[in-house]
């Protein structure tokens, strides 16, 4: 499977939401990447379901949401009328994960995982099978524009080899940090989906930064 590219909506001029929008629509992106903070879960808030509402009005991107909030099991419902059609919960807001996850199910969208930096890979070993995506956090949530945190290429490649063990088909997402500088190494250590924010929406032309983030990694080699 070829990666795909997750422009993360929270780094876009929301001033002009519709035209960085539309950008994403032309341009190679694969998901669009919705973050809802809740002040709470993260030191940060920043919209509900009404702005994303708004945002389905105009993506024809796949609307990848990440919920950064506690108790996401009174909302998950709302969030599938928003127009999520990826709805990922931190397994550290989860008291009941499994159930969580039938929940999204149910609803018809597919199923995310997030894990904060301090949360070791092998807490995922009896929840793996039913998650479509892991998104693994490569800063710590709940604002843009941050650090990669490189313990994160260690956890990928640990990752990977648990979906291996498993027979799973649980696709690596990548969320934070990441930019034209590391993400051929994401991708050579397994990394399938990668979530872009500030790398996308600072960049001097942001469609062409999606373009190439996107292309195929041939040959990457460490040096
Ligand atoms: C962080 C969010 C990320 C963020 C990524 O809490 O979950 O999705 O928007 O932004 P960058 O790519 O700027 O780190
Ligand atoms: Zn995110």
């Amino acid at each position: 499977m070829s990666h795909i590219i997750a422009p993360s909506i929270l780094s876009a001029n929301f001033l002009a939401l519709e035209k960085d929008i539309k950008m994403v629509n032309d341009s190679q992106a694969g998901w669009l990447h919705v973050d809802i903070m809740d002040g709470v879960f993260v030191p940060n808030i920043s919209f509900g379901m009404n702005i994303v509402k708004q945002i389905k009005k105009v993506s024809t991107k796949p609307l990848d949401v990440h919920l950064m909030i506690v108790n996401p099991d009174k909302y998950l419902e709302e969030f599938k009328r928003a127009g999520a059609n990826i709805l990922s919960v931190h397994y550290e807001a989860c008291n009941h994960l499994h159930r969580t996850l039938d929940g999204i199910r149910n609803l018809d969208m597919k199923t995310g995982v997030a894990i904060n930096p301090h949360t070791p890979i092998s807490v995922l070993e009896d929840i793996i099978s039913e998650t479509d995506v892991v998104c693994m956090m490569s800063v710590n949530p709940g604002f843009g524009g941050q650090s990669f945190i490189e313990n994160t290429y260690q956890k990928i490649e640990q990752l990977k080899e648990l979906i291996y063990k498993r027979g799973s088909s649980t696709a690596i997402e990548v969320d934070g940090g990441v930019n034209i500088g590391n993400y051929e190494k994401l991708l050579a250590c397994g990394a399938d989906v990668l979530v872009a924010g500030n790398a996308v929406f600072s960049a001097e032309n942001p469609a062409q930064m999606i373009n190439k983030l996107s292309e195929p990694v041939l040959n990457y080699t460490t040096v």
